[in-house]
C-alpha cells in the first residue's frame, strides 16, 4: 500500500511526534573526551588548528577533568606530551612519565572518572614513529615488548582502560599477556583495531608533535579504501582479547563502523578525530555553518552508523547541548 494511504509525514508533525518515534539517540553516556597532558607546570599551549583544544599541563589538566566530570561524561583518553624524545620512546613506558603522573592525579581525585589512555610511541620517539625503527624500517616484533610495558605502566599507575593506536599486528595479545601476568587480567584493551592511515589526523600531529620525521605511516595503518582488511583486524584483536573496538577516522569510514557492529558482537567506538574537528570549527569560525546542529548531525550519524561510544573533541560541547 502507497501513497495517498501511507503518508510518512504524518510522524514527523510536531516535536513531541519525532521524539516518539525517533530511533537512535546521542547521550552523555556515549562519549569519551580525548585530553593532552604535557610535561611541566602552568602551560596551556593552545593547538592553533584545534580551537578550544589545549596542551596543558597537569596542574591546569585536572580543573579540565574537574568540568568534564561535572558534565557527566563518563571517560576521558589521555595522550602524553613528553619533555624529551628518544629512539626508543623510552617517555612512553617511563614510570614517571608524563602519563602515569597524570594518571595517578586523576584517578586520586576522580576515582569514578574512565581513563583510557592510547598507548603508543609516536608522540615519544625523535623520528615520530609508533615502533622501533631500524634502516627505515618500522619493526614489528621488537615494538610490542615496549607497547606491552607502556600499558602495564599505564594499568599500574591506575588507568582503567589501554587503547593502544599504534597498528603493529599482535599488539592487543602482547599487551593482554603483560597485564594478565602482572595481575591486570581485569583492565579492558579498547583496540584502534580499524585505524587508517589518513590526512585526518593532521591537527593531532601538530597537537603531540608526533608527524613522522620521514616517510609515513602508511606500512601499518590501513589503506583507506579497503573494507574486508577492516574486519580482518577486528576479528584479530578479538581473537587475542580485545573488549572494545575502535574505528578511525569516523565520518569518512561510516561504512566500516556499520560493518564492524555487524560482523562484531563487542562494542564499537568511533573516534571522530582532529581533522574532523577542525573542519567543522573552521568552517564555524568563517560563519558559514552552524557548529552546534552540525556536531550534533554528525555524532547522532555515528550512533546511526553503529557507534555505542564516540570519541570526539567535541565532548563537552555535546554534553552541554544535551542538556539544553
Ligand atoms: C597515535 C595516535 C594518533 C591519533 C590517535 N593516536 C595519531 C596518528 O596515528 O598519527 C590521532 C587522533 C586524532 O587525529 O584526533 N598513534
Amino acid at each position: 500500500m502507497y501513497y495517498p494511504t501511507t503518508r510518512p509525514r504524518r510522524l514527523r508533525s510536531s516535536a513531541n511526534m519525532r521524539r516518539l518515534v525517533r530511533e537512535h539517540h546521542l547521550r552523555v553516556d556515549d562519549l569519551i573526551y580525548p585530553l593532552f597532558v604535557t610535561a611541566g607546570s602552568q602551560i596551556k599551549t593552545p593547538v592553533q588548528s584545534m580551537p578550544g583544544v589545549y596542551n596543558l599541563s597537569l596542574d591546569l589538566l585536572l580543573p579540565e577533568v574537574e568540568k568534564t566530570v561535572q558534565l557527566g561524561i563518563p571517560g576521558i583518553l589521555l595522550f602524553g606530551i613528553p619533555e624529551t624524545k628518544d629512539q626508543v620512546g623510552s617517555g612512553a613506558y617511563d614510570p614517571n612519565g608524563v602519563v602515569q603522573q597524570a594518571v595517578r592525579a586523576i584517578k586520586d581525585k576522580y576515582p569514578e572518572l574512565l581513563v583510557v589512555t592510547d598507548v603508543c610511541l609516536c608522540e615519544y620517539t625523535d623520528h615520530g614513529h609508533c615502533g622501533i625503527v631500524r634502516d627505515g624500517t618500522v619493526l614489528n616484533d621488537p615494538t610490542l615488548e615496549l607497547l606491552a610495558r607502556t600499558a602495564l605502566s599505564h594499568a599500574q599507575n591506575g588507568a582503567d582502560i589501554v587503547a593502544p593506536s599504534d597498528m603493529m599486528d599482535g599488539r592487543v595479545q602482547a599487551i593482554r599477556e603483560a597485564l594478565d601476568e602482572s595481575g591486570y587480567e581485569e583492565t579492558p584493551v579498547m583496540s584502534y583495531s580499524v585505524k587508517y592511515c589518513s590526512a585526518f589526523y593532521g591537527p593531532f600531529r601538530e597537537a603531540a608533535g608526533s608527524a613522522p620525521q620521514f616517510g609515513d605511516r602508511k606500512t601499518y595503518q590501513m589503506d583507506p579504501p579497503n573494507v574486508r582488511e577492516a574486519l580482518r583486524e577486528a576479528e584479530q584483536d578479538i581473537a587475542e582479547g580485545a573488549d572494545i573496538l575502535i574505528v578511525k577516522p569516523a565520518m569518512a569510514y561510516m561504512d566500516i563502523i556499520a560493518a564492524v557492529r555487524k560482523n562484531f558482537l563487542l562494542p564499537v567506538a568511533a573516534y571522530n578525530v582532529s581533522g574532523e574537528y577542525a573542519m567543522v570549527k573552521a568552517a564555524a569560525q568563517m560563519g558559514w555553518i552552524d557548529e552546534q546542529k552540525i556536531t550534533m548531525e554528525m555524532l547522532s550519524g555515528l550512533k546511526r552508523a553503529g557507534a555505542d561510544i564516540i570519541i570526539t573533541y567535541h565532548a563537552p560541547d555535546a554534553a552541554r547541548w544535551l542538556q539544553e
